[in-house]
């Protein structure tokens, strides 16, 4: 484990427990792009951290390859101990120990809102229908939308739709969270208050993956900034560390952009 994923509550504990999500030596390729390239990459229990990096560098893909929505050529992906599934009922559970928040919010649009967050439960966890009903409507006043549960997706704003997105990802009890981009298509009024669940979230002790462009969420809520260029990362560190002493000149041209616009 390196020194700064190395966090506070864990530092006792045998590797194992402590890291959740371990990649080694992960290369894939599309075509000839080599889109991610010698990734090494360890999630500590509780560990939030914030993938920042120029477009086009890999952070997407990077995303789905840890909940195989994407396969990697080389390397391992472990998820609390257990390499990836191929396929199959192992991979439908897989997928739901790794919750994914997208840019676009992927609701089903013919389904109200409390069905969005009750189908995973009914389907994939086998959960009853009262009980997913009552833990939906939880959820969905956790992140503020319960007046919102009959509604159809096409009729919550987008700040609203993407909570019931974090709310249906949620459903599944995930070990860990994968947010990639969600603020990126809001309009700017409607990011704080999905910002707002997404600390609350940081708060409560979920292992969260997020690559976004917000850097005041990366400040406040992250317990690591990584750094990505080219499909590599260039360099990981506390935000604190990152944002004040950026090493490399990618990650500086990259903040120099994207702080002073
Ligand atoms: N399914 C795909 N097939 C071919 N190329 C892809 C595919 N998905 C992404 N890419 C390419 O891989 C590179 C990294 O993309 P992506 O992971 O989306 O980067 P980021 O999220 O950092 O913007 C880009 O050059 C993109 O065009
Ligand atoms: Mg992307």
């Amino acid at each position: 484990m390196s020194e700064v994923s190395a966090s506070k509550d864990h530092e006792d504990a045998p590797r194992s427990q402590a890291d959740l999500v371990v990649l080694s030596g992960v290369n894939k390729h599309f075509g000839a792009l080599h889109v991610l390239q010698d990734i090494d990459l360890t999630i500590g229990r509780g560990e939030v951290v914030v993938v920042i990096g120029p477009s086009g560098s890999g952070k997407s893909t990077l995303c789905r390859t840890i909940n195989r929505l994407e396969t990697i050529d080389e390397g391992t992906i472990t998820i609390d101990g257990k390499p990836l599934p191929a396929e199959g009922r192992e991979l439908a559970r897989l997928r739901s120990d790794v919750g994914m928040v997208f840019q676009s919010f992927n609701l089903f649009a013919h389904k109200t809102v409390l069905e969005n967050v009750m189908l995973g439960q009914i389907k994939v966890r086998r959960t009853e229908k009262k009980a997913a009903e009552t833990k939906a409507r939880a959820l969905l006043e956790r992140v503020g939308v319960a007046a919102q549960a009959e509604k159809y997706p096409a009729q919550l704003s987008g700040g609203q739709q993407q909570r019931v997105a974090i709310a249906r990802a949620l459903a599944m009890g995930p070990k860990v969270m994968l947010f990639d981009e969600p603020t990126s298509a809001l309009d700017p009024e409607m990011i704080n208050e999905v910002l707002e669940v997404m600390q609350q979230l940081a708060r409560e002790g979920m292992t969260m993956v997020v690559v976004t462009h917000e850097m005041g969420f990366a400040r406040s809520a992250a317990d690591r900034v990584v750094f990505m260029a080219d499909g590599r990362i260039i360099e990981q560190a506390t935000p604190e560390e990152f944002f004040s002493n950026p090493r490399s000149d990618r990650a500086k041209d990259f903040l120099s952009k994207i702080l002073h616009h």
